[in-house]
């Protein structure tokens, strides 16, 4: 049976918040501004897609509680995540006359969360925001920890600032009508959780995938809470990525790394990962011991959920990775480092792995894979 709503707190003293979980929750956005004294006035920003499909359940829910809403919209995916959107959003807070007492919602998935977030982060020196996340990645990730940013052109989220959000709402119901691709790649996302810290969890995916591919709501709940509660746990205890906040990069090494050699157009980011977190599990079994049994698991778990798990890269290719791999913002001085598993549920971060397993990881990614039992 579905529970009414789940509540998971991020505890960061006086920028604690709450995360919520649930379905019909967009009804509630203005009640709960509301209740938090977030004043009278927000801008909400979205992109068109969302915009399309969430504006007018947004905007009754906010004016029922006696807030005025305007609206923002920038175009839909990455290639929106830049200064030239955030330079052109200000100008529009400012001719709204948005003012300090005034707050941001950020509906929409994670680019309109990050982009939404450094605007409220830096408008006026910083005003509060709320999160309505609607893709699942969103809402087991972007929007909860804080961290907020746009791409330049050397990179990605190399402009940023860490903005706690004033609530979350994970909705539910706005993930029925995202595409398939997008809810899939959202999973990756989820299985790490299982792998970094939860070989509970990680069961109850092997079990339950099915239902969730389905988007059945009661296991839908369960599992997006659960991966919110792993995350407020991890930024709880490292709010500003000093340590422990690095497992949260487990697979993101080589999957940033592909995304970046494909120019940010091939995979989406949820795809990347997948292959990243394969890679990993591989580099775990050659260099913490993790089991074979644990790697298969792994590797059966995302073919399941439809995420890609081979890569074939030839030798121009492979150059380029790697060195995308030492420009990654989170190598130490050229130094490439690993988040890898001893065993499904824990990980160990900031390790070196030497060039020839990656090498050796990245050649056994481009043998297909037989067909193993589902
Ligand atoms: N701040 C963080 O901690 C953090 C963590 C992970 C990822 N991110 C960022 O998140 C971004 C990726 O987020 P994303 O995967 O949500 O991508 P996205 O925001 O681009 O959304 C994906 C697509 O789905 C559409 N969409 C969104 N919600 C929908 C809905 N309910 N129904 C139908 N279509 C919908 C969007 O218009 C877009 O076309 C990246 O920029 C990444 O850097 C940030
Ligand atoms: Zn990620």
């Amino acid at each position: 049976m579905l529970r009414p709503m789940r509540k998971v707190k991020v505890s960061l003293g006086d920028r604690s918040y709450s995360i919520l979980v649930g379905t019909n929750l967009l009804s509630r956005l203005g009640l709960e501004c509301r209740s938090r004294g977030l004043g009278n006035r927000c801008a909400v920003v979205t992109d068109k897609h969302v915009d399309g499909l969430y504006r007018k359940a947004a905007t009754h829910s906010l004016e029922s509680a006696g807030i005025e809403p305007s609206f923002i919209t920038i175009e839909p995916g990455e290639t929106a995540k830049n200064l030239k959107s955030v330079n052109a959003c200000y100008d529009q807070l400012a001719a709204q006359r948005l003012e300090r007492g005034s707050f941001i919602v950020a509906l929409g998935g994670g680019v309109v969360g990050d982009l939404a977030g450094f605007l409220a982060a830096t408008y006026l020196r910083g005003i509060n925001f709320v999160q309505v996340p609607t893709t699942l990645l969103a809402h087991v990730d972007s929007s909860v920890g804080g961290k907020v940013g746009v791409n330049l052109k050397a990179g990605k989220n190399l402009v940023g600032a860490f903005h706690q959000p004033s609530i979350v709402l994970c909705d539910l119901d706005t993930l029925d009508t995202l595409s398939e691709r997008e809810f899939r790649a959202g999973l990756a996302e989820v299985i790490k959780y299982g792998i970094i810290y939860d070989a509970a969890l990680f069961r109850q995916l092997e079990r339950g995938l099915d239902a969730l591919l389905k988007r059945e709501k009661a296991p839908l709940a369960k599992v997006v809470a659960r991966c919110c509660a792993i995350k407020a746990e991890v930024v709880a205890q490292d709010e500003k990525e000093g340590g422990l906040r690095a497992i949260l990069n487990f697979g993101h090494t080589i999957g940033h790394a592909l995304e970046a050699i494909s120019s940010y157009g091939k995979y989406l980011h949820g795809e990347a990962i997948s292959i990243g977190q394969i890679a990993a599990a591989r580099l775990s079994r050659r260099i913490q011991g993790l089991s074979q049994s644990d790697e298969t698991r792994i590797e059966n778990l995302f073919v399941r959920a439809g995420l890609p798990t081979r890569v074939v890269l030839g030798k121009r290719e492979r150059s380029k990775l790697t060195e995308a791999m030492r420009m990654d913002k989170k190598a130490r001085d050229g130094d490439v480092r690993f988040v890898l598993a001893d065993r499904i549920g824990r990980v160990h971060f900031g390790l070196n792995v030497p060039t020839e397993h990656i090498h050796s990881v990245l050649d056994s990614l481009s043998e297909s894979r037989h067909s193993r039992s589902r």
